[in-house]
């Protein structure tokens, strides 16, 4: 998610809430709070309103309480504890014909919390794994790439997580074992449907509001934590190493020198020929990153071999009218302002980018302008390897840019319409 405007709708959204428009109870996993809301903000009896951005805070029930429809995924819960037994038998899913190569969905949750200045609550964090707290009523994020896998024809998922999470806010620290050990059912979900997974360390480029390498955490804190994860998942083909999520307002060129550092770690760890992602500032907007110099700046990122080789520009693109990812409705295709002069620059310098979030909301507008900006990138395969839709996982369906499937009790599951009509294939 990016947010350009923070400061005007954090002042929105503090108005809203001093209104005092609570006339009537939100039901449970239904939106409570968020910048732009203007719904109910109380929850009902039993639940709590918690926030996980500063879009969205949803009502959410106390541990060891099942809601009906959650009670149904608890016959299918020995999947998650079983799906690291099959990680190494599991093949890759073969490429498409034609098209982009990659096309997924996030699967966001272990994010939560986190704000764009980089300070992300470790209790905050709200895992898609249906059994984390063995009560069986988390939102079931390997069922839901299992689906995608299964029906839509999806090979490629970005699984959002913050570094203090993985730390337990140690910074400098080794990964938590627990917590590590959560985030992994995630990816060895993940990693058993086919598909590629893109650890994405959803931090803005900042611990608690200080830069990465500018003021802020050193570079060899934040190389400490890349060197523990590409040891970890070194043997791992399909894992994809996700550097950084949306840097903004960074010098780039400091910023280009963390992110060399960063793909050094990870190549010296003996990850040595996975895929890294190049994000680049001004929320890896996919329109600003050549008139930003970050197309310049990361360009320079080499292997310690001295190739490119699987070093990939990283972008992001909504189709609001702010490119926030905030409104549900659309007003760009994004070809003329981004895409097409990124696929000349691409071309040029022989180079590739994924798009890693895009998303919109479930309405004729951005059903209209997402298809059409996936076509386009289907048509420029070359330049582009794949996007990936913003968000799934612990977004409850009614999330403005929810692209979350919903399970009945039979088991089938239903696509939201963006996904079934844009992303899907
Ligand atoms: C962190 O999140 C937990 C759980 O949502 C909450 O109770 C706590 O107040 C939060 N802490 C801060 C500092 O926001
Ligand atoms: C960015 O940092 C570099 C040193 O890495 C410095 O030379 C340059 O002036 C800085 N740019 C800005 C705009 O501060």
């Amino acid at each position: 998610m990016t947010n350009n405007k923070a400061s005007r709708l954090l002042a929105a959204y503090l108005y809203l809430g001093a209104s005092g428009v609570i006339a009537q109870q939100q039901t449970t996993w239904g939106q409570c709070g968020g910048i732009g809301y203007s719904g109910p903000t109380s929850c009902t009896s039993g639940t709590s309103c918690s926030t996980l951005n500063s879009y969205y805070a949803q009502c959410i029930p106390a541990t060891g309480i099942i809601t009906s429809t959650r009670t149904t995924l608890a016959s299918t819960s020995a999947t998650t504890t079983t799906s690291a037994s099959r990680t190494t038998s599991a093949t890759s899913i073969p490429p498409p014909s034609s098209g982009v190569r990659f096309a997924g969905i996030n699967i966001a949750g272990f994010d939560f919390s986190c704000s764009t200045d980089g300070t992300c609550n470790v209790s905050g964090a709200y895992p898609p794994l249906k059994n984390y707290d063995g009560a069986n009523n988390y939102p079931d994020g390997v069922g839901q790439m299992q689906h995608f896998v299964k029906d839509d024809g999806f090979n490629i998922f970005r699984l959002p997580v913050s570094w203090q999470y993985l730390v337990n806010a140690n910074l400098g620290g080794t990964l938590d074992a627990t917590n590590l050990g959560y985030y992994d059912q995630l990816v060895q979900g993940c990693l058993a449907t086919g598909a590629y997974c893109i650890i994405d360390i959803h931090n803005y480029a900042r611990w608690n509001g200080k830069i990465i390498g500018q003021g802020g955490p050193t570079n060899a804190q934040f190389t400490s934590l890349w060197t523990q994860i590409a040891t970890k998942y070194a043997s791992e083909p399909r894992i994809w190493f996700g550097t950084m999520n949306e840097p903004h307002d960074v010098n780039i060129t400091t910023w280009a020198g963390t992110v060399q550092a960063v793909v050094t770690a990870i190549r010296n760890a003996g990850a040595t020929s996975q895929y890294i992602s190049l994000p680049g500032t001004d929320y890896q907007s996919a329109g600003q990153i050549i008139s930003d110099g970050g197309a310049a700046a990361l360009s320079a990122i080499k292997n310690p071999d001295g190739s490119t080789t699987n070093l990939i520009f990283d972008v992001h693109k909504y189709l609001d009218s702010d490119n926030s990812g905030t409104n549900s409705i659309c007003v760009t295709d994004n070809v003329d302002s981004a895409f097409a002069p990124l696929a000349t620059w691409l071309r040029t310098n022989k180079r590739q980018a994924i798009l890693t979030e895009t998303g919109g909301g479930n309405t004729p507008s951005c059903e209209q302008y997402m298809c059409q900006q996936i076509q386009y990138l289907n048509q420029n395969s070359d330049v582009y390897m794949g996007y990936v839709g913003w968000a799934a996982g612990s977004f409850d369906p009614g999330y403005p840019l929810a692209e979350t499937p919903v399970q009945a009790s039979s088991g089938a599951w239903t696509d939201q319409p963006l996904v079934s009509m844009c992303l899907a294939r």
